[in-house]
């Protein structure tokens, strides 16, 4: 008989969402006429912005004619789209179109990349945390060390004595909303140049960041195309949860040590496992991501993303009234607050559900460190969330 990867055995049950997802059906089959507030899973709704919207009509466009119809594309994405990227978001900070790699998202890069390193890799965790980047490495079979993040350390956790081989980072943080400030990530990009660790950066909420002095990039910080990668997304920058379009960029000075102690260029081995087993992002999805960076394009994705800002504030307001002592919200489409009186914070899930049909996604599902805490998305339309913060404050009121 063939065998499994007995890793999968060490992961729990069900993927977060899933799980949250699976409670809501339930609570929605027993009880058919209840109405539903989501705020679990970090899942836009506003649609998309009309420039790119106008770019995909006319890439099916391009599609549906001999002449202008793309079929297989270059694996790590068309030259449009990556000299796009690296004139707006990396202008100024030395990052060329080789070095960028589209896909389909920053959570099967951030799951992908671990085919590149040995199973061997000590991993350091902030926790809590966005859980594929612990279930990918519990895949794997590596050896992962919690970085805890908390009040105390402005959940940007402590920089860790021991030397760890690679250390996740995601700034603005999911699920907390923690900001890092640029002296901090410093103080990483020392640590992992001094330790030749390489960090795996999460930017994909950056676009959310409204304080001028906060990091968009760890590129902004000296020395860190020597020891980082960053991933990006336009999934809640502009929409693209459903329509699917996202980078991860790998300098080409970042290297790691083979079995046998040469240095190999890790940008070649990316673009070598990418050209394998992915075909690209669609054409007509690059081509919406193009536009994203069009005058129009910004002028709209920014609006959008103030709304859900705005929201944010307010449900954080909200929190703040309860008495649940919330951080994020600032430069971040997530609020993560205490649950009253230090509840179990699926207990705390459930109650939500079952006495007001709101929907959050209780801390425990993100780690260790998130127990006693839940997180709130201000993805929900502005009335929505408001009408959903008076039932949680009824609630907790009740308590
Ligand atoms: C979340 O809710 O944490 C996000 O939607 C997850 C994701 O982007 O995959």
């Amino acid at each position: 008989m063939s065998s499994i990867n007995d890793n999968y055995l060490s992961l729990e049950q069900r993927y977060l969402f899933v799980e949250v997802a699976s409670r809501v059906a339930a609570f929605c089959q027993k009880n058919p006429s209840a109405e539903i507030i989501r705020m679990g899973i970090g899942d836009v709704t506003q649609p998309i912005a009309p420039a790119v919207a106008q770019a995909m009509h006319k890439a099916v466009e391009d599609c549906c004619h001999s002449e202008t119809f793309h079929g297989y594309g270059p694996e790590p994405g068309y030259d449009f789209l990556r000299e796009a990227i690296v004139a707006n978001d990396y202008a100024g900070l030395g990052i060329k179109a080789s070095e960028i790699f589209v896909s389909d998202g920053a959570k099967s890069d951030t799951g992908n990349i671990g085919d590149i390193f040995s199973a061997d890799n000590v991993i350091g965790i902030t926790d809590p945390v966005y859980p594929v980047y612990v279930d990918t490495n519990t895949m794997a079979g590596r050896r992962i060390v919690f970085i805890p993040c908390n009040r105390e350390n402005g959940f940007t956790g402590d920089i860790p004595e021991e030397r760890l081989d690679i250390v996740y980072l995601c700034y603005p943080n999911n699920p907390t909303g923690a900001v890092i400030t640029k002296e901090k990530l410093k103080a990483w990009v020392d640590y992992a140049l001094r330790n030749n660790s390489i960090i795996f950066y999460d930017a994909a909420y950056e676009a959310f960041i409204r304080d001028p002095k906060i990091p968009h990039s760890i590129y902004e910080i000296e020395g860190a195309k020597r020891c980082a990668i960053e991933f990006r997304s336009f999934s809640k920058t502009a929409g693209f949860t459903g329509i699917r379009c996202a980078f991860t960029v790998v300098p080409e000075e970042l290297t790691a040590l083979s079995a046998d102690g040469r240095e190999i260029s890790l940008n070649q081995l990316w673009d070598r496992r990418q050209s394998c087993k992915f075909n690209g992002a669609s054409y007509i999805s690059q081509r919406g991501a193009e536009a994203v960076y069009s005058p129009e394009g910004k002028i709209q994705v920014k609006a959008v993303i103030d709304g859900y800002l705005q929201t944010a504030s307010l449900i954080r307001e909200s929190l703040e009234k309860a008495g649940l002592n919330p951080i994020g919200g600032e430069n971040s489409p997530y609020i993560w607050a205490q649950t009253p009186g230090g509840m179990p914070s699926w207990d705390f899930f459930d109650l939500l559900l079952n006495k007001t049909g709101v929907v959050i996604t209780p801390g425990a599902g993100f780690g260790q460190g998130g127990e006693g805490y839940f997180r709130v998305t201000a993805f929900n339309t502005k009335a929505r969330s408001l009408e959903a913060m008076e039932k949680l404050t009824e609630l907790v009121k009740s308590l």
